[in-house]
């Protein structure tokens, strides 16, 4: 193998993890290659997760307020209308800018970047199989698996990958189905199944457990259980999904226990699974956990000497933050030795509408361990901006260790609660206590304001209530 062909780092896999690892590389001076399987650089989050969805949210949100919301303001339309292809052009403009702009910072930062799919070949060495069929033999001083996740499915369920498909056919339906059935009431079935509904289509969310949104607090989960159900969309909770299948030009679901489901579409979100298919793990001994998880330690280290991983394929939450600081700590582990991923502040976002954000521990889990711990709450009901807006549904929690007031959670839902979690994220990374973020200076009015009277409210101070 030539010189040419050796890099310092080979990264697997040009996903947020991935492609941000590259980049943390090459400013730290490793010579760094990059390959992907996709014609686009992005991964999924790019090319078919969050920023597609996160187009045709915000699409179908303005069609919805103008529908239902402008009326409140004064503001009266007539003949609204809307055209799908064009919604769908938008949103796949944006999928281009964003995924060519990767490449260009992969020039920026002279970045060699592989299109084929990458398997490791033994220590140091990796191979790139192009889409024709050719092989090209890579030398790595480190190798870096960044080759993030793919949906999981059912047994009983018969994916055609079209009418019955996954979150990236649902963000391309050619036409508004008419009845959609979202099995699985998790983020994906939630944000998509939004998009659709303020479409116009009737949507019918099936989900196993008892409750929406597993893992987020209950108390919040519960509060937007009620405002979807409000907003039209049927939840059907504690049903157990036993099969599904496309006929002819419509689709069947099966439960337990109730009647079968027709419905145009089926969109399956019953969760992720890690993609490790043909990567060689066993070429340097690398075996996987029960949940097809490459296991690391806490400096992103396989069992393979020189070979780390990071992402969707590791334990931990599937998130692209969480990918991309693993990312940047990983190339700095091998550039210098240091780098952390505080796994205790990583926050998650749920885009439907209100939005949904936390951070840190909820107030389960806090009981469950027993930790002794004070909740204060703010409604957004009560705050002037939220008024202003016209949106007022939600609330700001925070929870506060009882005896030394540092802030072990906090939860949201209400307008843009995604963007105000940045703060709550801040204050918890450099340990702050509820009195800290309750004497910070909030300007007035805005949104961020309840974040700041729900840190009073741990002390029973709040202001305007
Ligand atoms: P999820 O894990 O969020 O939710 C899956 C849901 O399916 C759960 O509520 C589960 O109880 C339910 N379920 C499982 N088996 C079932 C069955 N047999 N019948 C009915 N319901 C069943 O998974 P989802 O929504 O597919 O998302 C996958 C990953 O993508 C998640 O890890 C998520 O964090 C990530 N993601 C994150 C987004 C964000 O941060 N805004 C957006 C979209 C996805």
């Amino acid at each position: 193998m030539s010189a040419e062909n050796h890099y310092d780092l080979v990264v697997i896999g040009a996903g947020p993890g991935g492609y941000i690892a590259a980049i943390r590389a090459a400013q730290l001076g490793l010579r760094t290659a990059c390959i992907e399987k996709e014609p686009e650089l992005g991964g999924t989050c790019l090319r078919v997760g969050c920023i597609p969805s996160k187009a045709l949210l915000e699409s179908s949100f303005l069609y919805a307020e103008a529908s239902h919301g402008f009326s409140a303001h004064g503001i009266e339309t007539s003949g609204l209308r809307f055209d799908l292809d064009k919604m769908l052009a938008r949103k796949s403009k944006i999928v281009k800018d964003l995924t060519g702009g990767v490449r260009g910072l992969f020039k920026k930062h002279k970045i060699t970047e592989y299109s084929g799919h990458g398997r490791i070949d033994g220590p140091g060495r990796v191979i790139v199989k192009a889409k024709d069929g050719s092989e090209q033999a890579l030398g790595a001083t480190n190798i870096l698996i960044a080759t993030g996740s793919e949906v999981s499915t059912l047994p009983g369920i018969e994916m055609d990958w079209d009418y019955v498909g996954g979150s990236t056919e649902a963000l391309s339906y050619p036409e508004v189905p008419k009845h959609l059935v979202v099995i699985g009431a998790g983020v994906i079935g939630l944000e998509l199944g939004s998009v659709w509904k303020r479409l116009g289509a009737k949507v019918t969310v099936l989900e196993y457990l008892p409750r929406i949104l597993p893992g987020v607090d209950a108390d919040i989960a519960k509060r937007a259980l009620a405002l979807f159900r409000r907003q039209g969309l049927e939840f059907e909770l504690g049903v157990k999904v036993t099969g599904a299948r496309r006929n002819g030009d419509h689709c069947v679901v099966e439960a337990e226990g109730r009647e079968p489901i027709h419905a145009d579409r089926v969109l399956v979100s019953v969760g992720r699974r890690p993609y490790t298919e043909g990567l060689g793990l066993e070429t340097v001994g690398i075996t996987l956990d029960r949940r097809g998880r490459i296991t690391v330690d806490d400096h992103l280290r396989t069992s393979a000497p020189n070979v780390y991983a990071i992402g969707d394929v590791i334990p931990g939450p599937m998130l692209a933050h969480k990918a991309e600081d693993e990312g940047v700590a990983c190339a700095e582990i091998i550039a210098t030795g240091y780098g952390h991923v505080n796994p205790d502040t990583i926050p998650g976002v749920v885009y439907t509408e209100p939005e949904i954000a936390w951070v840190g521990k909820t107030e389960e889990e806090l009981k469950e361990a027993g930790i002794p711990y004070r909740a204060g709450s703010f409604p957004f009901a009560a705050n002037a901006r939220a008024k202003a807006l016209g949106q007022t549904d939600g609330l700001v929690k925070v929870l506060a260790h009882a005896e030394t007031d540092r802030v072990l959670g906090v939860h949201m839902i209400g307008p843009k609660v995604g963007e105000l979690i940045g703060e709550a994220v801040a204050a918890m990374e450099f340990g702050a206590s509820a009195e800290d973020i309750a004497r910070t200076c909030h300007a007035h009015p805005t949104l961020s304001e309840v974040l700041k009277e729900a840190a009073l409210a741990v002390d029973g101070r709040e202001l305007n209530r």
